[in-house]
């Protein structure tokens, strides 16, 4: 369990895809900067998908630019097709995430097609990628759970995953995208994924929207997994996936890491700057539960 962890920070895609206060360029920019300053070295930055669809993630590539000059950290963006791998590769991107999902009725309103006819997108992007040298990142959402469908056989999950991992993913982001799952059923659906697939290339992409995501992780751990999805101050959540929450928040990850001995090179203080400054663009306290201690805890710090 104390192996060491990657982190790859959501804050800049899925926490503020979600978000409804408008957030400028420059702030996003200063968001990534402010979370690599804080220690995070794999952040996913933008989604080069429909505008109409999200508009938050509108000008991604005007970002994705701003932040190239960062050296020590992978920037990962979100292309649904080959559209947005030509623009994500005109704006410089080296790393690609393409997602599908568990469900057929998830795929449908989010990515407006069968999950049969994603993976038929998919695959020009990804000969493509090989062809450029271009690391391709894969998710599957709905892995605890559809909104739409109901309930997901760990089998459908493994089955896509394996489907990914043959078209070249070097890793295989697994998404509670509701955030519905508890620690067993977590484990049995990455047993089955990690029966046909190495554990070491599987990430765990829980969103905390029934308050289970840290014990979910941990669960995950003992089953191997080393790779942890999280966003900074437990931001956003899918416009496609109704009543879903945000990614398990990252300080809260950090803290349960570095308290069970694992060390994850995060500047605490730092990741709560970067959140607290986001958090006071959007106009609200962060949810993580970590952030909300923290700075209660220099409130009190401050009046004594
Ligand atoms: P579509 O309607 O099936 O595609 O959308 P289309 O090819 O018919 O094109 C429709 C319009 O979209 C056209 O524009 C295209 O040019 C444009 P119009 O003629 O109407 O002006 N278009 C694009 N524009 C920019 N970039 C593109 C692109 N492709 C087409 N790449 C599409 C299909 C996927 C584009 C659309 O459904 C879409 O953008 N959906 C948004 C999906 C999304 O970003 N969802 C949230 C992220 S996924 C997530 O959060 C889950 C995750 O975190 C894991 C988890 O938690 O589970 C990853
Ligand atoms: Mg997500």
């Amino acid at each position: 369990m104390s192996d060491q962890i990657q982190l790859v920070e959501m804050g800049p895609r899925d926490g503020l895809q979600n978000e409804k206060t408008p957030v400028s360029v420059e702030a996003r920019i200063a968001f990534v900067v402010a979370l690599v300053a804080a220690g995070l070295n794999t952040v996913e930055v933008g989604a080069f998908v429909s505008p109409k669809a999200i508009p938050q993630m509108a000008s991604s590539d005007h970002v994705l630019r701003g932040v190239s000059h960062i050296k020590g950290a992978e920037f990962h963006v979100l292309v649904p097709n080959e559209k947005g791998y030509d623009a994500a590769r005109a704006a410089g991107a080296e790393v690609v995430s393409v997602f599908a999902a568990a469900s057929e009725g998830f795929s449908r309103a989010n990515i407006n097609c069968s999950v049969a006819e994603s993976i038929e997108r998919f695959k020009p992007v990804l000969a493509r990628a090989k062809a450029d040298g271009v690391k391709v990142r894969g998710y599957i959402s709905c892995v605890l759970g559809c909104p739409f469908d109901g309930e997901i056989k760990p089998k459908a999950v493994a089955d896509l995953a394996v489907t990914l991992w043959d078209l070249g993913c070097y890793e295989i982001s697994l998404g509670d995208t509701i955030g519905v799952g508890t620690p067993l059923k977590a484990k049995e659906m990455l047993r089955a994924v990690g029966s046909e697939l190495p554990i070491g290339n599987l990430a765990m992409h829980f969103h905390d929207t029934y308050g289970q995501a840290l014990a979910n992780l941990y669960a995950g751990m003992e089953e191997g997994v080393r790779v942890i999805d999280a966003a900074a101050g437990g931001l956003g959540g899918c416009p496609y996936a109704p009543g879903a929450t945000g990614n398990v928040a990252t300080e809260d990850v950090v803290y349960m890491l570095e308290g069970m001995g694992v060390k994850t090179g995060i500047d605490m203080d730092r990741l709560l700057a970067a959140t607290n400054e986001m958090a006071g663009l959007l106009g609200r306290p962060p949810v993580s539960r970590v952030a909300s201690a923290l700075n209660a805890k220099r409130r009190r710090l401050g009046n004594s």
